[in-house]
């Protein structure tokens, strides 16, 4: 059943009891601590090792996990407070993972402390928006990695519960993005949406800037000839349908009457229609 036709109005407070209930009940019990990590040969671990993302993966899920866990304690609603801190709690074990899968495979990347931040919802906000860019992309190269076998099926076994979380957690900002602004008076309103743009454009530019980095920079070559040996030859528009049908797969599973995020599949969508 669709919002619409559960007559659901988007920032209700039975709109963030649907939210904070999605998001508590689909909850999953993780031992982030003791992964079974698989013995892999040698290519695979040079194939690992040819991601060219590990060092920005690590920082961004350190950094997710600060902020989304800071906005958890800080928000003052209740309900909310309590699936954000889930949230920050499960970006915590992203970024405990990533650590360990880097140490066990001898993937060299510098420990990262994220900095203190004095404006939670803001940190909030930005996060959310990265998350979206993150996850339309990640899902698409995930299925791409776990159908070619450049990721061996024991690793896609320790990590697709982890996209599956960024899928709530997209969701989870999308709406609450949608009810905080509809809570907000008429002049506040305007200065979170103000916020909302500013969030949207940072993030952004920050992956237009991670791109350029790599197109620039020598661990593309690795990645590519490493890259190209599993996947074969794939364009950027079987990338872009692939990262559609994942995002709207992973999506899927959840309450129907909760908003979607759409600015990416949307983006993506126009891209399609003009190659
Ligand atoms: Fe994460
Ligand atoms: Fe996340």
């Amino acid at each position: 059943m669709s919002a619409k036709e559960d007559g659901l109005k988007i920032g209700s407070a039975r709109h963030k009891q649907l939210l904070c209930r999605f998001f508590t009940d689909s909850f999953v019990k993780i031992d982030a601590g003791n992964t079974p990590w698989p013995e892999l040969s040698s290519e695979s671990v040079a194939r690992l090792k040819s991601l060219p993302v590990w060092e920005e993966a690590v920082k961004t899920e350190a950094t997710t996990a600060h902020l989304v866990q800071t906005f958890g304690r800080e928000i003052r609603d209740a309900d909310l407070s309590e699936a954000i801190t889930m949230n920050g709690f499960e970006e915590g074990r992203h970024a405990l993972l990533l650590e360990n899968l880097t140490r066990r495979y001898g993937i060299d990347v510098p420990h990262f402390e994220p900095e203190a931040t004095d404006d939670a919802e803001w940190g909030f906000l930005k996060v959310g928006y990265g998350e979206c860019f993150d996850s339309f992309f990640g899902f698409g190269l995930f299925a791409l990695a776990r159908d070619s076998g450049f990721f061996p099926p024991d690793l896609v076994k320790i990590f697709d519960p982890i996209m599956q979380e960024e899928a709530r957690h997209i969701i989870f900002h999308a709406n609450w993005v949608a009810y905080t602004r509809a809570q907000k008076p008429s002049l506040e309103k305007i200065d979170f949406a103000f916020r909302e743009g500013m969030a949207l454009y940072v993030q952004t530019m920050s992956r237009a800037k991670t791109a350029l980095r790599f197109k620039n920079d020598n661990a593309q070559d690795n990645f590519t000839m490493a890259a190209h040996s599993s996947f074969g030859d794939i364009s950027a528009r079987r990338f872009l349908e692939v990262c559609l049908a994942e995002n709207a797969r992973r999506l899927a599973a959840y309450d129907p009457r909760l908003l979607r995020p759409d600015f990416m599949p949307k983006l993506a969508r126009a891209a399609l229609a003009v190659m």
